[in-house]
């Protein structure tokens, strides 16, 4: 019993001792670490008789927990001596505020999006919400891609469920057809969000994008339709005109498909945005295919429609001159702060 209270005692002083948080916390574990001496008291216990183990055990226990408490009153005596040693320092103002709550601002993705819903709006086009992870059905099928179809190759999608038959949406298309067996027709819609794309990253490509769905549908819709739409849209964004032009590009729920390029808005004859080319690749749009109208419950021969597919993120890149899309949605606190 003599050997505990003396090495109580010892440790108390040494605690005392102590002159700051760190030097307390190295006599802590020279007393109650592994190799400390309240451990070398516990190796003791197996060489005694049975009948002296328990109340030897309980000992050093009791022991170890005062020399705890020993340590942690003397941390909070030299925390408290340290505020007030603060307090007393002669820049302390007790009267100054105190620091402000840091605050944060949209992400650029969402302050264009909000911008875009609210021009589309303007146009008479109503804003929808679509399922992030979706049904193949929604996805591939009724966007006349059938399992099999060598188009599915450029949207490798993150499956959920062994069968397939629920996937992560890989473009904004789906709200299409969910749109038009929801909407009286005829209707102009757009579906903005989030899209996911088994990809390998680089600065313009990454797994995790956004994208904005636009769909009109309505009697006699032509390319001129859509020409004059999209001219509207990238003025709006822009805030002036841009000549466009149109190549052709193959989406199978579109037909005719096109890939509609801009004037580079930077430049006028060639910068790093448009690579030298002064045209910048920026809509994949169409006319509905008929079996993307009748599988969305519509009558090809009554109705009609354009859609286009809007890439948000890269259009963010562009406005805000991002080098690299990967830093979107980085959560970098760095890189958000400058929007
Ligand atoms: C589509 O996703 C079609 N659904 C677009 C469409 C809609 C065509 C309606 C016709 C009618 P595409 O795979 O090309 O098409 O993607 C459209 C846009 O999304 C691209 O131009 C690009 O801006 C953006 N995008 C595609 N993949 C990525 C990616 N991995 N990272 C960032 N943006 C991407």
């Amino acid at each position: 019993m003599e050997d505990r209270e003396a090495l109580l005692e010892d440790a108390r002083a040494q605690i005392d001792a102590a002159a700051d948080a760190d030097a307390v916390k190295a006599v802590e574990r020279a007393f109650t670490g592994k190799k400390g001496s309240v451990s070398a008291l516990m190796a003791k216990i197996p060489t005694l008789p049975p009948e002296e183990r328990k109340a030897f055990g309980q000992s050093v226990n009791e022991l170890k927990r005062a020399i705890q408490a020993h340590v942690q009153a003397r941390l909070d005596a030299l925390a408290a001596a340290e505020l007030a040693s603060d307090r007393e320092a002669s820049d302390f103002d007790p009267t100054l505020p105190p620091p402000r709550p840091q605050r944060g601002s949209l992400h650029p993705i969402t302050q264009v999006t909000r911008e875009l819903e609210d021009l589309f709006e303007s146009m008479g086009y109503e804003v929808l919400d679509g399922p992030e992870v979706e049904l193949d059905f929604y996805n591939f099928e009724a966007l006349n891609i059938p399992a099999d179809h060598p188009a599915r190759d450029s949207q490798d999608t993150f499956f959920c469920d062994e069968a397939g038959h629920l996937v992560m949406r890989t473009h904004t298309s789906p709200g299409q057809v969910r749109a038009m067996e929801r909407l009286e027709p005829p209707f102009r819609i757009v579906v903005p969000g989030k899209c996911f794309r088994q990809e390998t990253t680089d600065a313009t490509h990454d797994h995790t994008f956004h994208q904005m769905e636009g769909l009109v549908v309505a009697k006699d819709v032509s390319v001129a339709h859509l020409i004059g739409a999209m001219k509207t849209l990238l003025a709006g964004i822009f805030e002036r005109e841009l000549d466009v032009r149109m190549r052709p590009g193959f989406f199978p729920f579109v037909e005719p498909g096109f890939e509609l390029d801009a004037r580079c808005p930077f430049c006028e004859d060639g910068c790093s945005v448009c690579k030298q080319t002064t045209w910048i690749e920026l809509l994949p749009c169409g006319l509905v295919h008929p079996n993307v109208l009748r599988a969305g419950g519509l009558d090809p021969e009554e109705w009609s429609g354009f859609a286009f597919g809007l890439g948000l993120s890269r259009l963010v890149m562009l406005r805000e001159e991002i080098d690299d899309i990967r830093h979107m949605l980085s959560g970098n606190v760095r890189f958000l702060e400058q929007f």
